[in-house]
């Protein structure tokens, strides 16, 4: 099996917001058990999945205020990982403790620093402007379970090549499948874009706009390292400017993947849209169903190529121009994961 280092220090998507609640919850994030909890005061708090005395899972303990109660023994460790209760002794020695990961909100989803405590800054946490702004509209999705290791995942979502052959009904039209795609790197970010010119409306898109013809459509691709996927993509009527940048009257979406690195094999594949029109009830819960079809297709290729991958044989590749951005993608992980050291 082929294995891909990991980028401590960097926020990851841990959970959507809604899901965290004051309950006791577990995510795994880069092979490490977390259990998660919203305090009191509504900030989130992740400690590490294990009691320091036997092992047993906090998360099968109570929630006391915002402290968690081992279910085994009763050791109690405050949402900072200090032990702050342990039954029989006057008072606990500083040194029981349980690791406790930063976290912070940003477009509905807790994230998770996963490297060195002292560096995690929270102006970094990934938010787009689009997320607020009054032009637009949220369609939450929802967290697809991916048997695929998170860069194969990273590797679809730096790829606009692939969405003629696995996106014949949702995503692609029959025009596109030839035209050029770029690229550029961007500091810890991959930019790759591709315009399809005077062809038809995409099928989710259908029914958004009536542009009386052909469009002209764009997809941007911005893969953000280690774990942040935005696709801008749009169109416009063709031949009113569109690619100079004159997109006044258009269908504009931002295709947002928040990837949890779940382990060597697998990753949770968090997805919303932003869309330049107001939310309509039954028009996004049709947005929702075609965008969750179109996922699912590429999860599906994902698993198959996963399954291929661990079987135990050596495989020979043959490079394609197209993978010029997934290859920068990964060096750029790989940067970032030897900073780490
Ligand atoms: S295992 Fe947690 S208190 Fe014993
Ligand atoms: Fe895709």
């Amino acid at each position: 099996m082929n294995t891909t280092a990991y980028a401590y220090n960097a926020w990851y998507p841990l959970a959507w917001s809604r899901d965290i609640a004051r309950t006791l919850v577990t995510r795994r994030v880069l092979e490490e058990d977390l259990v998660v909890f919203r305090n009191e005061d509504g900030t989130v708090a992740a400690l590490e999945d294990a009691c320091p005395h036997r092992l047993a899972p906090l998360s099968l303990g109570t929630l006391r205020g915002d402290a968690v109660e081992c279910g085994y023994h009763g050791l109690t460790f405050d949402c900072s990982g200090q032990c702050v209760h342990a039954p029989g002794m006057a008072r606990p020695p500083a040194s029981f403790q349980v690791r406790s990961y930063p976290t912070a909100e940003s477009m509905g989803m807790v994230w998770v620093w996963m490297g060195k405590p002292a560096l995690a800054d929270r102006s970094q946490v990934f938010h787009l402007r689009e997320y607020d702004d009054p032009g637009y509209s949220v369609v939450e999705g929802d967290a697809l379970d991916v048997q695929a290791n998170y860069l194969n995942l990273a590797d679809n979502l730096c790829d606009p090549t692939h969405v003629v052959f696995v996106h014949k009904t949702t995503l692609a039209s029959a025009s596109g499948q030839e035209t050029r795609v770029e690229h550029e790197r961007q500091g810890n970010k991959v930019v790759t874009w591709r315009w399809v010119l005077d062809g038809p409306l995409i099928p989710v898109f259908e029914g958004l706009k009536n542009f009386g013809g052909n469009v002209d459509r764009w997809h941007y691709y911005h893969y953000h390292a280690p774990s942040v996927a935005v696709i801008d993509f749009g169109s416009a009527k063709t031949g009113t400017g569109a690619p100079e940048g004159k997109r006044d009257d258009c269908i504009q979406m931002y295709a947002c993947h928040f990837i949890t690195p779940v382990d060597q094999r697998s990753c949770v594949q968090h997805w919303l849209v932003l869309k330049n029109s107001p939310s309509d009830p039954a028009i996004d819960a049709r947005l929702r169903a075609n965008l969750r079809l179109a996922f699912d297709e590429d999860k599906r290729v994902l698993e198959a190529i996963q399954r291929n991958e661990d079987k135990p044989r050596q495989w020979r590749r043959i490079p394609l121009g197209i993978d010029g951005s997934s290859i920068k993608m990964r060096r750029i992980v790989q940067e970032m994961a030897a900073t780490d050291e």
